[in-house]
């Protein structure tokens, strides 16, 4: 499913206008997971947002991302989840699963990963591929426990340069081919708005990310130039072949918040225009569970 590589160009000013003044109602409901409606929401960032499991039962999120894998590359892997206990995790991942997919996040605003080679991607693949997912091998640790298998990996790559992630993409899709009637193996990516993502564009263009969080949050430009970007990522991936969702700060004091009236009547209807449209991400659980951001979003999925 490789993506088209004639674009649509991107629609007038005018279009957008009418689709802004048209307001649709409501977001159809899109089941992006098998999961009914939803958001996808990014845990693990601080200690104070609550267990995994507790999110899960607000039931609000249909995938809830496990952040950050923020070491590989050298030989070395490290879990960062701001000091939640893993051992528990299991337990929890296991609950959520009822109602959610959870992904695992690699990557984030450390600066201690990178793919060297593609040898080190391929050692990455492998190590995510045993120690989180359905693969399982003799003596290695698993530190959410021996049953528990997260459902995919999300790529949140914000330093270092862009070599090898295609590669580490290619190597965890070809673990689903033993596969028939699940794909153990799912791909997520969360680039920064502006397309192509100067560090995920690669990875992105092998075409087995099946799902792009895309930062409309985090810096100004994307604040002011999300609707420009937005066009040409619309253009690349016009449907549901690869899933578009629209990644969204919960805070206040994070760049890029979109007040939940103006999502609403002027971001929403510009969105659903987009066939590849699915829903939103949440950045993150500690600041949606301060806000209850996502109760309102989730009434329009
Ligand atoms: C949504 O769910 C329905 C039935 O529940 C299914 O037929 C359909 O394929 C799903 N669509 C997506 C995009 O997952
Ligand atoms: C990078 O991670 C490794 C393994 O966790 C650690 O030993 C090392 O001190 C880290 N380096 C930096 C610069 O943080
Ligand atoms: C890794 O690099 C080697 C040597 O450049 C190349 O032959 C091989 O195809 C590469 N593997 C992948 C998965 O790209
Ligand atoms: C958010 O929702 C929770 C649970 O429903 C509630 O206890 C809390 O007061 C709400 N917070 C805000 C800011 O609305």
């Amino acid at each position: 499913m490789a993506p088209p590589t004639h674009p649509r160009p991107p629609a007038s000013l005018l279009l957008v206008v009418a689709a802004i003044l048209s307001v649709a109602g409501l977001a159809t409901a899109i089941n992006s997971s098998g999961f009914k409606g939803g958001v996808t929401v990014f845990w693990g960032r601080n200690k104070d947002e609550g267990s995994l499991a507790e999110a899960c039962d607000t039931g609000r999120y249909t995938i809830v991302v496990i952040s950050f894998l923020d070491v590989f590359g050298h030989g070395e892997y490290h879990l960062d989840i701001s000091g939640h206990d893993p051992s528990t995790l299991g337990a929890d991942i296991k609950h959520c699963q009822s109602t959610a997919l959870v992904y695992l996040s690699i990557g984030g605003f450390g600066n201690n990963y990178s793919l060297p080679t593609n040898q080190s991607a391929v050692d990455l693949a492998d190590h995510l591929w045993y120690t989180y997912m359905a693969g399982h091998k003799e003596g290695v640790y698993r530190p959410f426990g021996d049953d528990v298998e997260i459902d995919g990996i999300d790529f949140f790559i914000e330093h270092g340069s862009p070599e090898n992630y295609d590669v580490l993409a290619n190597r965890l899709w070809s673990y689903n081919k033993g596969f028939r009637a699940r794909t153990p193996a799912q791909l997520s990516a969360t680039p920064r708005c502006r397309y192509p993502d100067r560090l995920l564009g690669k990875a992105i263009a092998t075409g087995v990310i099946g799902r792009i969080n895309v930062r409309f949050y985090g810096d100004s430009y994307c604040a002011t130039h999300w609707h420009q970007e937005w066009e040409k990522w619309t253009a690349v991936y016009p449907t549901q072949d690869i899933q578009l969702y629209v990644a969204l700060t919960a805070s206040q004091k994070v760049a890029g918040y979109i007040h939940l009236k103006s999502l609403h009547l002027g971001v929403l209807p510009v969105l659903q225009k987009a066939e590849s449209f699915a829903t939103f991400a949440i950045w993150d659980r500690y600041s949606d569970r301060l806000t209850n951001y996502s109760s309102s979003i989730v009434q329009w999925t």
